[in-house]
This record gives structure tokens, sequence and C-alpha cells, in this order.
């Protein structure tokens, strides 16, 4: 069951839906403060650039990433891990920036879990065909605190799946400023992105941003 609210935030429509207990997507939660993410973006960028990690198997992943906040998430052939230190240039990532951290949190609160302080933020930035797929979010210590997802660009189709890998998965369409939250219930749901179709977005271009936000220690 899906359940919407409307809000109005400066003008545009906020719509808040229901994905499940402890799952909540806030239809462009973020548009207020795309100018500022975007610059910011920017950034923490040029300290730590888009790379194409490898995962345990030796895949390149679709997706390129980057991390801000005292802690990034890394792949290797070694395995996932969180890591203070970015290895590719050896230094520490990014600070997370203060427009990052107030939305995560802002988004976190609207959807009912307070307090939240994320001190990770893996930056996603997929191109034409890019995709992820269904996984859980389980290399944090503390699974009480909730995933923060924000959308930027082009569209994506979320798959939100359930506990187990077979599990049917819902598909919810996540366009430029959405913010999906999931925790408590939610919290360890599979979920994954469709390989992304062509689209030009006139703020970010033709790709999709997505920064995901967790509390990793
Ligand atoms: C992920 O869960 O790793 C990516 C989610 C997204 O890009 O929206
Ligand atoms: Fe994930």
């Amino acid at each position: 069951m899906t359940m919407n609210l409307f809000d109005s935030m400066g003008g545009i429509e906020a719509r808040q839906e229901q994905l499940g207990p402890g799952a909540t997507v806030l239809h462009r939660h973020a548009v207020p403060e795309e100018t500022a993410l975007l610059s910011a973006l920017r950034d923490v960028v040029a300290g730590a650039p888009f790379r194409h990690m490898v995962t345990p198997g030796g895949f390149h992943m679709s997706v390129a990433v980057t991390n801000c906040g005292s802690l990034g998430w890394v792949t290797d052939r070694t395995g996932y891990r969180y890591d203070p230190i970015d290895p590719v240039s050896g230094l520490p990532w990014p600070r997370m920036p203060e427009v990052f951290l107030a939305l995560a949190t802002r988004a976190a609160a609207r959807a009912g879990f307070g307090e939240y302080v994320p001190d990770a933020c893996l930056i996603n930035r997929y191109v034409t065909g890019a995709r992820v797929s269904l996984h859980q979010d389980k290399n944090e210590q503390d699974f009480d605190q909730p995933i923060v997802s924000v959308s930027l660009g082009i569209p994506a189709v979320f798959l939100f799946g359930g506990l187990n890998r077979a599990d049917r998965a819902i598909r919810v369409k996540l366009t430029h400023g959405d913010v999906v939250v999931w925790g408590g219930a939610a919290r360890l749901r599979y979920h994954g992105i469709l390989p992304i179709k062509e689209d030009h977005h006139p703020l970010v271009g033709d790709h999709r941003i997505n920064l995901t936000f967790r509390k990793a220690a």
C-alpha cells in the first residue's frame, strides 16, 4: 500500500509515499537545495574524483563512485569495507558538506528517524546503461540508523525488494530531488537500480547522481 501526503515547500509539490513500514519516498524533497548540493558535489569530486571500483569477483562496477565524510565505502578484490582513507589519493575522504548533512538529517526526521548523524556518504554516478544489482546495505555497524538516498539528475527505476533476495521487488521511479529513507523494519530490504535510460537533465547533464548516507561506524 502506498499513502500519499502532499506538502508545499516554496511552491514545490512534495509528495510523500510510503513503501512499507520504515520506508518512505520524499518526492522532490532535495529540490530547494539543488544548486548548493551540486556546488558542494563539485568540491568533493575535486578532492576525490569518481572512479570505477572493482568488485571482490573482479568486475569493474558500471557505476562510478566516490565518497565524503569520515568513512567511505570501498570495494576491491579483498571485499567491501568502510575506510577513512581514499585508496586512490592516500588521503582522508573530503569532509561531508554541511548542505549534505543538513538534508540527510532533515529527510530522516521527516521519515520518522530523529537524531540521524551519518558519518559516510557514498556518491554514485550513473551514465546510460549503468545499473546496481539487488543487494542489501549491510556493511554498517549500526542497523538502527536508516539509509538516506538522494537522487539528482536523470531518472532511474529503483527496485525495492524484501528481506530475502527472491522476494518480489516493487519498482519506484526516482527523479531529480527525490529522497528515499529506509530504516527500522525496512533497513535490510534488498534494493537496486535498473539500467539507466538515456536522458538529459538541465542542471546535471546526461547522468544521474545518487548520494547514499549511512551511519557506518
Ligand atoms: C545503491 O543502493 O547502491 C544505489 C541506490 C541508488 O543509486 O539510488
Ligand atoms: Fe544500496
